[in-house]
């Protein structure tokens, strides 16, 4: 699929589609090998076009170059915008220009505030409520705030007649599609690279997942087609993606999966993993692991995102200068942040002469939602003693999700 696509996709109304596979770290933090998309659509009416959204920065020419394609900038009337960030408004100040000073904007009251903070600039702007409607050009738009998904201003569209809702970053997901809707694509793939994305992107946030999904219900909105910022549109079963973030911000896990992920400098820590990796494939569980090792850094996002939907955690780690050795100190902080639910968790922990590693995070998991089961903490060699424990440790696990 080319990098552009510009497809009618309903009566009137366009996807712009660009597929960046140049930003290796999403948001300069999350490592993205597989890419994302940003989708803009355009939606046009006898009286003018009303634009939702737009590209990054980067993308400001080609972003011209695709609106023009339909209509000429200059017939915009509308301009909605779901939420400020720039991966989605770094071509607003173009598309202002282009538009000319006529040019009513639309979106939550502080999107106003980030224009001037981000842009410098003062478009003529209509602060919008819950519930709020612009009728133009024959076609009905309602908006409803839906707040932290995933910035303080994000709004979603409804158009109630067609019932197509556009979400912003909300139903979104990493990656590039092969194809533009659910039903052109392996849905199971893309959802896995979704649940990092909500994870990584939205996931601090995850308590206002549920809460705006009943706020949409309640203003009737049942959306036949979902048009998210991001990756795949939703048409054949939107239901799936709707239902998908539920269980991504409530933490529901599938069943057998555990999430194990370790640093390991010289391979210790590794030893003492394959132990507990051993004893939790004995008692019938399914490991997905993670790791930081010499050869080869596993990415965070994905290990977070593992996090999610599994029953339980084993973390290994080694004591780095008299502290928790660094990356894994940078993980446990997005844990404790983003997958903050109440798993159990089992820690090994491991020094060369004075532990530090374990007595740390002891205290900081302790302190937090997981259910930490045991520490396990001992000096280099995974000798018979500690193996003991450790199988002990996992029996303790196991005992705690059952
Ligand atoms: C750079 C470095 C710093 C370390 N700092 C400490 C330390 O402060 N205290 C300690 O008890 N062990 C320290 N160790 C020892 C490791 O914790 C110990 O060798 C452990 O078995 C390493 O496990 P790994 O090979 O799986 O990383 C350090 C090791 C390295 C390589
Ligand atoms: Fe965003
Ligand atoms: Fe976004």
């Amino acid at each position: 699929m080319s990098d552009i696509v510009i497809q009618e996709i309903a009566d009137g109304l366009h996807l712009l589609r660009i597929s960046d596979t140049k930003t290796r770290f999403f948001e300069a933090l999350w490592e993205i090998p597989e890419g994302i998309t940003y989708n803009a659509y355009l939606l046009e009416t006898p009286e003018g076009a009303i634009l939702f959204d737009g590209w990054k920065r980067n993308f400001e020419k080609e972003f011209v170059e695709a609106v023009s394609s339909i209509v000429p900038p200059g017939e915009i009337k509308h301009i909605v915008i779901h939420h400020m960030e720039p991966d989605h408004s770094g071509t607003l100040p173009k598309m202002l220009e282009l538009a000319g000073e006529d040019v009513q904007v639309w979106g939550h009251p502080f999107s106003q505030k980030l224009i001037e903070g981000l842009y410098g600039k003062s478009p003529k702007f209509n602060g919008v409520k819950d519930g709020n409607i612009l009728e133009f050009g024959g076609k009905k738009l309602l908006f409803v705030q839906t707040p932290w998904l995933h910035w303080p201003e994000t709004m979603v569209t409804y158009l109630p007649t067609e019932r197509i809702l556009l979400t912003g970053d909300i139903f979104g997901g990493y990656s590039i599609p092969s194809g533009v809707f659910d039903d052109q694509v392996d849905t199971s793939e893309y959802l896995t690279f979704a649940r990092k994305y909500t994870v990584t992107v939205i996931g601090h946030y995850k308590e206002k997942i549920g809460k705006n999904i009943s706020k949409l219900e309640k203003f009737d909105i049942r959306p036949k087609m979902i048009l998210p910022a991001h990756g795949l549109l939703w048409r054949e079963d939107p239901d799936q993606i709707v239902q998908a973030y539920l269980d991504w911000g409530s933490g529901k896990p599938k069943k057998g999966k555990i999430t194990v992920v370790y640093s390991s400098m010289y391979r210790f820590v590794e030893k003492a993993i394959e132990v507990a990796v051993d004893e939790l494939k004995k008692q019938g569980f399914k490991p997905v692991i993670h790791r930081f090792v010499d050869e080869r850094r596993d990415e965070i996002g994905d290990a977070i995102s593992d996090m999610v939907d599994s029953e339980a955690i084993v973390l290994g780690t080694e004591t780095y200068e008299s502290d928790v050795f660094p990356y894994t100190e940078f993980l446990v902080s997005e844990m404790e942040k983003k997958v903050h639910f109440e798993k159990p968790l089992l820690l090994i922990a491991i020094f060369g002469w004075a532990g530090a590693a374990g007595k740390k995070l002891t205290k900081k998991l302790g302190e937090c939602k997981f259910d930490l089961v045991d520490t396990v903490e001992f000096k280099g060699l995974t000798t018979p003693e500690s193996e003991a424990r450790i199988r002990e440790g996992v029996g303790k696990l196991i005992g705690a999700i059952r």
